[in-house]
């Protein structure tokens, strides 16, 4: 091992990234072994491994010292991203290994979000792949602005220059609009160690460094004085009523006593009055340090909130355009509502618009209704809150979000911020003398939303005209909103594949909101298939005022009345996506009532729906 003289040079974090096969792993084995940085031991046991699981025969398999995995031994690929940490005199490192399979994007975004630099592998026989653009691409959506193209395997071509320079052009023009700093093509073989450490002679026509010289002096410091003091606050730290401090990480930039920081979502200032670190107070906090911040007066601040300078403020807005990588097996489906976590705050957000999806392999711009795993497009968002942010190009850390799947929990997307979007700062919400409460009381009644979802033909739309007639009879204000209905005029544009089903449901939603501010009471007919989106009706309305009425009628009855002759249609292959047949019934978890819609008369059904109304509006 190395002795223990600091290195000169900081910590530098490379992403390793390539396709299956082209030999990465045994590249940064043999930078780790040719480094000696593999104890006594580590080498006896992998020889021992390389004659169980290797693929050389006698010879030591350095791909073993990284793929450290038992699962991954056996299937003989790279299936997580693993960290590894060495240290030369010059430099230490953390090396990000990510596997080259399509469908692990995920781990190669994880990886190369904290990273600074990437070594792009190329086999030299086969040249780019598909993977290799997708890869830098990646890379450089996610802000690394330094890349090696190791060219590996170059002895099998016979240390050729040609192959060599054919694969660097057809690169090089690749990238170009990439932004990449520095883009260094180096000639290696893993197997034999050539240009890793130690020069080869073999490539005589190579005149740059050995990939290890490369990385220990490539400068990749970012101008850390130019990015603003950012400070997401991460918990508010009140013990006592004497003390109230805003404890985080100072994300960039610096902030010392005395100086005029801003709360960036509600914009209101204050200065710093104490820093409190981990051996109490302290003059200033740099990026990186984990502090307790004071302020001189007592303002609003949360979990989530940004402090920030008041001459330098990060954007604070509710829609902004961004880039997302897809990372779910369900779709991103516009107008879906995912929860989204930007720095410590979480709030609900969905993408109001698919601007273009990008064809990572050719770089090409491509319109597109939903994403699909590992899916890159540039989008709209709209968010519930009001968010805080930078754009990611000016701050990896305060432009950049997750999205979560809020039935599943799974982190679906990530998310790099480019602009807000200006319209959403020009429009201001229009206050009105007469409100939601006084057309209500003028018409003597509770303003409610009737939300009928079951299968086409379960009775929704005949359910519903019987609850009206009676509610109309007994002097209600009262109106319908029928999917069939909206279908030939506001929803014209929309048909039945998921998305626009989402679309449908988030339109409806919109005009009955309208009308229950108008004081109405409104009834819904909608299949509504989707949890997600009849939740997210829930949400856009007041407590006790959306009712959702589940019409709970078998498919096999719906398709024995097939009033309309659709499901006959559906099932002779004459109707896509249809209900039931080829697209989902997702059935209510807790509805505010179930009707049994083959145990019961219309007109049955529909008293349970008036004795419910009525209940709620005489309580
Ligand atoms: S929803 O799924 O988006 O809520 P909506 O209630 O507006 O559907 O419309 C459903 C009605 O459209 C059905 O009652 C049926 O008459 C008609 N329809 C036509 N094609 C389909 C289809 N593929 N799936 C379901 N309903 C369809």
């Amino acid at each position: 091992m190395h002795g223990i003289t600091p290195p000169s040079r900081g910590l530098l974090r490379v992403l390793t990234c390539g396709s299956v096969d082209d030999g990465k792993s045994t590249l940064i084995g043999r930078l780790l072994y040719d480094c000696q940085l593999i104890m006594e031991d580590t080498l006896a046991a992998l020889a021992r491994d390389s004659r169980k699981h290797g693929t050389l025969g006698e010879e030591v398999d350095l791909a073993l010292l990284v793929d450290g995995l038992e699962a991954e031994r056996e299937q003989g690929i790279t299936i997580d991203v693993a960290y590894r940490f060495f240290s030369t005199p010059q430099r230490s490192f953390i090396v990000a290994d990510c596997p080259g399979h399509e469908q692990y994007t995920r781990n190669m975004a994880t990886g190369a979000s904290n990273s600074e630099l990437a070594i792009i592998l190329v086999d030299a026989r086969k040249g780019l792949l598909t993977q290799t653009r997708r890869h830098s691409y990646i890379c450089s959506l996610l802000g690394i602005r330094h890349v090696v193209l190791a060219v590996n395997k170059i002895d099998l071509v016979d240390f050729d220059r040609d192959v060599f320079d054919r694969i660097v052009g057809e690169y090089a023009t690749f990238a170009a609009g990439l932004g990449f700093r520095t883009m260094v093509p180096i000639p290696t073989s893993g197997r034999f160690g050539d240009n890793v450490t130690r020069r080869s002679d073999r490539t005589p026509w190579y005149r740059g460094p050995t990939l290890l010289e490369h990385l220990e002096t490539v400068s990749v410091e970012e101008d850390t004085t130019l990015i603003p003091f950012r400070f997401p606050v991460q918990w508010v730290n009140r013990p006592h009523q004497d003390f109230r401090g805003f404890s985080g990480t100072v994300v960039s930039g610096s902030v010392a006593v005395g100086e005029s920081v801003v709360v960036a979502a509600s914009g209101v200032q204050s200065h710093i009055a104490r820093i409190l670190g981990p051996d109490g107070d302290q003059e200033r906090a740099t990026a990186g340090e984990a502090v307790t911040l004071c302020l001189t007066d007592e303002v609003d601040v949360s979990r989530g909130d940004i402090l920030a300078p008041t001459a330098d403020r990060p954007a604070v807005a509710d829609q902004f355009a961004a880039h997302l990588l897809w990372m779910d097996e369900e779709p991103m489906l516009p107008g879906r509502q995912y929860m989204m976590r930007i720095g410590h705050l979480w709030t609900r957000a969905s993408v109001t618009a698919i601007k273009h999806r990008i064809d990572v392999t050719t770089l090409d711009q491509q319109p597109a209704t939903r994403l699909a795993m590992n899916e890159i497009a540039f989008c709209n968002f709209a968010t519930a809150q009001r968010v805080a942010f930078d754009p990611y190009a000016q701050n990896r850390l305060t432009g950049s979000f997750i999205l979560v799947d809020r039935f599943t929990n799974r982190t679906v997307g990530c998310g790099m911020i480019a602009f807000p979007l200006r319209r959403a700062s020009n429009i201001h919400r229009e206050a009105f003398l007469v409100d939601k409460a006084a057309r209500a009381a003028a018409l003597g009644q509770k303003p409610m939303l009737l939300w009928f979802t079951g299968l086409s033909g379960s009775g929704k739309s005949t359910v519903a005209k019987l609850v009206e007639q009676a509610l109309h009879r007994a002097g209600r204000h009262t109106y319908s909103l029928d999917g069939d209905n909206l279908r030939h005029g506001l929803n014209r544009d929309l048909g039945f594949t998921e998305q626009d089903r989402v679309e449908n449901i988030r339109r409806a939603g919109e005009v009955a909101k309208l009308m229950l501010d108008a004081g109405l009471i409104v009834l819904a007919a909608f299949i509504s298939p989707f949890r997600a989106e009849r939740r997210m009706l829930r949400e856009m309305f007041e407590e006790g005022e959306f009712v959702e009425i589940f019409v709970d009628t078998p498919l096999e009855v719906c398709m024995q009345r097939d009033a309309k002759g659709l499901y006959a249609r559906a099932l002779r292959g004459e109707i896509a996506n249809f209900t039931g047949i080829s697209s989902p019934y997702e059935p209510p978890e807790a509805p505010d009532l179930v009707l049994d819609g083959d145990g019961a008369t219309a007109e049955e059904l529909a008293r349970q729906v008036l004795e419910l109304v009525e209940r709620r509006q005489a309580g």
